[in-house]
């Protein structure tokens, strides 16, 4: 296995707990559909759906959606959300980087904090266009650097082995200016608007010990209660640190990026 599946195969594993935080992430599903424009009768693809919120959000809309991840426990919830909502969605176990479907296919191609976690934007922004007829829009929603999530995603980096080379800190993908940038010409009108998930929480300990069952964190703090408990000591003293400086009124506002653009 080569280093890149190796990463592929942790992420999977990082992943597959995530299907609680769908609480939290099904109002920014609403946001980005709207920012997308999908209306009914729309082909959508949405990359990196985990438990389905875009995408069931979009077919109640009376889109045509098709959902792609790389984790199956998720997409077993994924089905089990477009079930429970009675819209028909069609599911794909894959990679954003090599996605199993035909040039110009759909209409809207969304992704909700979902493509920014493959290993190499170059990569997943192409395939995301390739498969996105021209004319179509490309909406995505990704954490900022500079703000929580992006500097937990950094903490975590700091205490975690490097990632294989050509390897991008996910975060970047929350900067309009590399967004540009990776964009590029393919694109026209591209808008960047702002909003907001509202996380509620007791203590920053208690987001933690969410995130440590739920996350990717969970592998990290596996390892290092195994190799290193007084690191994992400080990664946590760290980690509520940082955590405490947003909890307001039991709650913490995690603030993200929306883009939106059109294939020339
Ligand atoms: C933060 S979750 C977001 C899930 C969902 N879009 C939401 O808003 O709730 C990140 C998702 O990216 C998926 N993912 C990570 N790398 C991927 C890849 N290379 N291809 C497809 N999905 C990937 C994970 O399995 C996970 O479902």
């Amino acid at each position: 296995m080569d280093a890149l599946d190796k990463f592929k195969r942790n992420q999977r594993e990082g992943w597959a707990h995530f299907a609680p935080l769908e609480l939290v992430t099904t109002a920014p599903a609403a946001q980005l559909v709207r920012f997308a424009g999908v209306k009914s009768g729309d082909g959508v693809l949405d990359v990196a759906c985990g438990t389905g919120v875009v995408g069931v959000t979009a077919a109640r809309l009376g889109a045509r959606v098709t959902g792609l991840d790389l984790t199956p426990e998720l997409l077993e919830r994924a089905r089990e959300n477009a079930g429970i909502a009675k819209v028909a969605i069609d599911f794909h176990e894959g990679d954003v980087e090599k996605l199993p479907f035909d040039d110009n296919e759909f209409d809207v191609v969304v992704s909700q904090y979902g493509h920014m976690f493959a290993p190499r934007p170059d990569v997943a922004i192409a395939e995301m266009l390739r498969v996105l007829r021209p004319g179509g829009t490309i909406a995505f929603s990704t954490w900022p650097p500079e703000m929580l999530v992006g500097r937990i995603f950094a903490l975590g980096a700091s205490y975690a082995p490097a990632p294989p080379p050509g390897v991008s800190p996910p975060p970047q993908w929350g900067d309009p200016n590399i967004v540009r940038s990776r964009l590029g010409e393919r694109v026209k009108d591209i808008r960047f608007d702002r909003a907001t998930m509202i996380v509620p929480v007791l203590s920053p300990q208690h987001q933690r010990s969410t995130a440590e069952r739920v996350g990717p964190m969970r592998k990290l703090v596996e390892k290092l209660s195994a190799a290193d408990p007084a690191k994992l000591e400080a990664f946590r003293r760290e980690y509520d640190a940082l955590v405490g400086e947003y909890v307001h009124d039991n709650m913490i506002q995690q603030h993200y990026l929306m883009t939106r653009a059109t294939k020339v």
